[in-house]
C-alpha cells in the first residue's frame, strides 16, 4: 500500500531572489527600535503545532468561519473551476482544504501541491492526505513564498491556487502586491485563486482572537524567541517577555508584540551580538490586516487580479474570494 507516497520526498523550491537569512533579519530588525521580525520564523515544528491549536480555540473565529464557508461552497467551486492542479500557499495542516478534495473524490488525476516553509508539517500532512484521499496525488513543495514563485513547477491544464487563513493579511500592502502579482503572472485565463481574507470588525472580537484565554497565542508568540535561541545560540528567556495584541484601528490591523517585562540583556552567541532591552521595549512579531471588500478589491487590482465570486456568512466576519486574472474577467 501507499508505495506511491513512500518514495515521495518534498521538493525544495529554489528562491527566485535573495531573501535575508535569519541572522540578517535579526541584525536588521532586532538591534534598534522599531524592532521587528518577519512572521515566517514562527513556524518551526512546535510553532506549527501551536498554530493548529490556536485554530481550535473559541476566540479564533477565522478558522471556524472559513471552514464552514468551504464546507458549504467547495462543491460549487470545484464544479466551476474543475482544476487539474490545486496549489496552496502556506498550506500548514491543510485542514480546511480537505473540503475541496472531498468535493473531488469521484475523480482521480488531481494533483495537490501544498507549499509551506515548515518541513515537518508538510511531510506529516502529505502522509495523512495520502491515506485519507487515495485518489489524490500529493506533491509537497518546501520553500519560502516571499522569495518569489518563479521556480514553482509549471502546471499544465487548469490550476486553482489557494491562499487561506487570511495569511495574505500578514503582509504589508507592497509585499502583498508583489506576491499577488507574481501569482497573477503565473495564472492563465482559466486559472483562479481562492483567497481567504479576514474582515474588519469590532476591536474586542479581534483582540480576543489574537489573545486567547488558554494562552496558546502567547505561547506561539514566545516560541519565536525559542527559535532564535536554537538557531543563533541565544539566551532569551521567553517568560521575560509578555504577549500583547493591539488593534490598530487606523491601519485596520492587529499588531502582535513581545514586550520586555524588565530591563535585560540577551546574547546571541552565533552572531556575537548583545541585545539590550529596557522594560517595555517591544518587538513587532506579526501584523494581521483586516479588510473591507473595497480594500481587498483595491489590493487585488494593483496586482492585476479581480474578485469574481464572494462567499461570506451573514455577519461578514470572513470572506472567501474566488479571484481571476484581470485579462480573463467577464
Ligand atoms: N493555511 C493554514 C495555515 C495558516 S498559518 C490555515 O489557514 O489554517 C500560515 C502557514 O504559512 C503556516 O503553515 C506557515 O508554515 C506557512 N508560512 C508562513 N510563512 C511562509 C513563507 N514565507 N513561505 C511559505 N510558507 C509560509
Ligand atoms: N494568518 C493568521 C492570522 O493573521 C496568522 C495568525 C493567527 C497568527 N493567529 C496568530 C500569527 C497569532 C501569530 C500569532 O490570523
Amino acid at each position: 500500500m501507499s508505495v506511491r507516497y513512500e518514495q515521495k520526498e518534498c521538493r525544495s523550491i529554489k528562491p527566485a531572489r535573495y531573501v535575508r537569512t535569519l541572522a540578517e533579519d535579526v541584525l536588521a530588525g532586532l538591534v534598534e527600535p522599531p524592532r521587528k521580525l518577519p512572521p515566517k520564523y514562527f513556524y518551526d515544528e512546535r510553532g506549527s503545532l501551536l498554530f493548529d491549536q490556536i485554530c481550535d480555540t473559541q476566540e479564533y473565529y477565522p478558522t471556524r468561519v472559513e471552514d464552514a464557508l468551504l464546507a458549504e461552497f467547495a462543491q460549487e467551486i470545484i464544479h466551476k473551476i474543475a482544476p487539474d492542479h490545486i496549489l496552496e500557499l502556506g498550506s500548514g495542516t491543510s485542514r480546511k482544504t480537505r473540503h475541496l478534495f472531498r468535493a473531488y473524490q469521484d475523480r482521480s488525476g488531481v494533483i495537490y501541491w501544498p507549499f509551506d516553509v515548515c518541513r515537518e508539517v508538510l511531510v506529516e500532512t502529505a502522509e495523512a492526505l495520502a491515506l485519507e484521499f487515495p485518489q489524490l496525488e500529493v506533491r509537497p513543495l518546501l520553500g519560502d513564498y516571499s522569495a518569489g514563485l518563479e521556480y514553482l513547477p509549471q502546471l499544465s491544464g487548469r490550476s486553482l491556487y489557494v491562499f487561506l487563513g487570511s495569511t495574505l493579511g500578514n503582509f504589508e500592502e507592497e509585499e502583498a502586491v508583489t506576491l499577488l502579482r507574481e501569482l497573477s503572472t503565473r495564472m492563465s485565463a482559466q486559472d483562479r485563486l481562492l483567497l481567504g481574507i479576514d474582515r474588519a470588525k469590532p476591536a474586542h472580537v479581534l483582540r480576543a482572537a489574537y489573545d486567547d484565554n488558554m494562552g496558546l497565542t502567547e505561547a506561539f508568540n514566545r516560541n519565536l524567541l525559542s527559535v532564535l535561541n536554537r538557531e543563533l545560540k541565544g539566551d532569551f528567556r521567553p517568560s521575560a517577555f509578555s504577549h500583547r495584541a493591539v488593534y490598530n484601528e487606523e491601519m485596520s490591523r492587529i499588531e502582535m508584540y513581545l514586550v520586555a517585562k524588565m530591563q535585560q540583556e540577551v546574547n546571541l552567541e552565533t552572531l556575537n551580538l548583545k541585545l539590550e532591552f529596557s522594560e517595555g521595549d517591544s518587538i513587532l512579531t506579526e501584523i494581521s490586516r483586516k479588510f473591507t471588500l473595497e480594500s481587498a478589491a483595491r489590493l487585488l487590482g494593483k496586482a492585476g487580479l479581480t474578485p469574481e465570486e464572494h462567499y461570506t456568512p451573514e455577519d461578514q466576519y470572513f470572506s472567501l474570494l474566488l479571484v481571476a486574472p484581470e485579462r480573463s474577467a467577464m
